[in-house]
């Protein structure tokens, strides 16, 4: 891993270890309309109801084991309330109060944890602006991987990944590695600008991205299906109920990962991916794979182009007091500018001349330029 980080901007390494993280597990996120929420998770995209209370929804995949992989509660302020992850075992919890508390980081730890299905828990305000939370002990409940009887064409079975936009991505990216990450894949470009890192605990492509923006903010949560038909299922259904317009992007075969993708945009914006077929991480000597950002087909493998919201849309993340955090503005090259902007450029054979990708396909990459 090659990212410069100047040491002005360094985040500190803490002199404790960090908390022993098993996988990204959860997302907490506030909805202005409950039923709305709760009709677009559950009755559209399947997944299954673990506990209601008057304000909550909590909600799992059908491959999952534990309590819950989302919850939907009722809020004034449409947001990302938690990233939630496992820890390996229930002391890496006083692991994570010691690393978080010497970085001088906002902690709050309950025992009885901050939501239902959930026990012993820590939240903090991390350095970068995000609202993390870990946790070990949890309530299981029926894994529904063999339930066929209760499997749309479009099932979900896991959590995937999060994707955050933070302004610095290698500060971001530095500070996870201190907490134990390992970077799977980025986009830089020839100067030394890093427009996003993929990172991860568990052995895929990822368990979170930073992607540059201005930040913190979250911008999407993604489940995993089996297969890609399982993707066009759920565009056929969003299709048969008039919902086309909650699909923003694809779906399509990312570059970058390998996986097929669908984004979505539930009720109050919040966006999220299906994903599907990313490949094995696991080996110590996993390779990284580093992409151009002007390389049109890292973010679509076919050469689609990514529509403007999906760069410059995102949800505001709260603070443990629950007000929104603040967004502070990406001060280096934005991707969009510098691929459909106005003097942005991209190309499909890295040896061509910079014109050369053909003028129907150009335009669609220039701003105001689509039909
Ligand atoms: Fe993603």
């Amino acid at each position: 891993m090659t990212i410069p980080t100047p040491d002005a901007r360094r985040i500190p390494t803490p002199s404790c270890p960090p908390p022993d993280i098993v996988r990204c597990a959860s997302m907490e996120l506030v909805v202005s309309d409950l039923t709305a929420s709760r009709d677009f998770y559950v009755d559209v995209l399947g997944l299954v109801v673990t506990e209601e209370t008057e304000d909550a929804v909590y909600l799992r995949t059908l491959e999952e084991f534990i309590h819950h992989n989302l919850v939907l509660r009722q809020g004034p302020v449409p947001a990302a309330a938690a990233f939630s992850y496992r820890v390996r075992t229930p002391e890496d919890l006083d692991r994570a109060v010691a690393f978080y508390s010497e970085l001088g980081c906002r902690v709050q730890r309950r025992a009885d944890g901050f939501v239902r299905g959930v026990g012993d828990s820590v939240r903090v305000e991390d350095p970068l602006g995000f609202p993390y939370e870990f946790f070990h002990d949890v309530e299981h409940v029926e894994r529904l991987a063999w339930r066929y009887d209760l499997h749309t064409p479009g099932a979900l079975v896991r959590l995937d990944h999060f994707n955050q936009v933070t302004p610095d991505v290698p500060r971001a990216v530095a500070f996870m590695q201190t907490l134990g990450f390992r970077v799977t894949e980025d986009i830089q470009d020839a100067e030394g600008t890093t427009y996003a890192a993929w990172m991860r605990r568990k052995p895929t492509v990822h368990d979170t991205a930073m992607t540059g923006g201005d930040g913190p903010r979250m911008h999407h949560v993604a489940f995993a299906t089996h297969e890609k038909h399982n993707i066009i299922a759920i565009c056929d259904k969003l299709g048969a109920l008039r919902l086309s317009d909650r699909i923003e992007r694809g779906p399509g075969r990312h570059g970058v990962s390998n996986a097929f993708y669908l984004y979505l945009r539930d009720p109050d914006g919040h966006r999220v991916e299906i994903y599907t077929q990313d490949y094995w991480t696991g080996d110590p000597d996993n390779p990284v794979v580093t992409w151009d950002v002007h390389d049109n087909q890292r973010r679509d493998w076919w050469g689609n182009p990514v529509v403007p919201s999906w760069y410059t849309e995102a949800s505001p993340v709260l603070d443990l007091d629950g007000n929104p955090q603040p967004v502070v503005a990406r001060t280096d090259s934005s991707e969009m500018a510098v691929t459909i902007g106005a003097d942005g450029f991209s190309y499909t054979r890295p040896d061509d001349a910079a014109d050369a990708l053909p003028s129907w396909k150009q335009g669609e990459y220039k701003l105001g330029h689509q039909l």
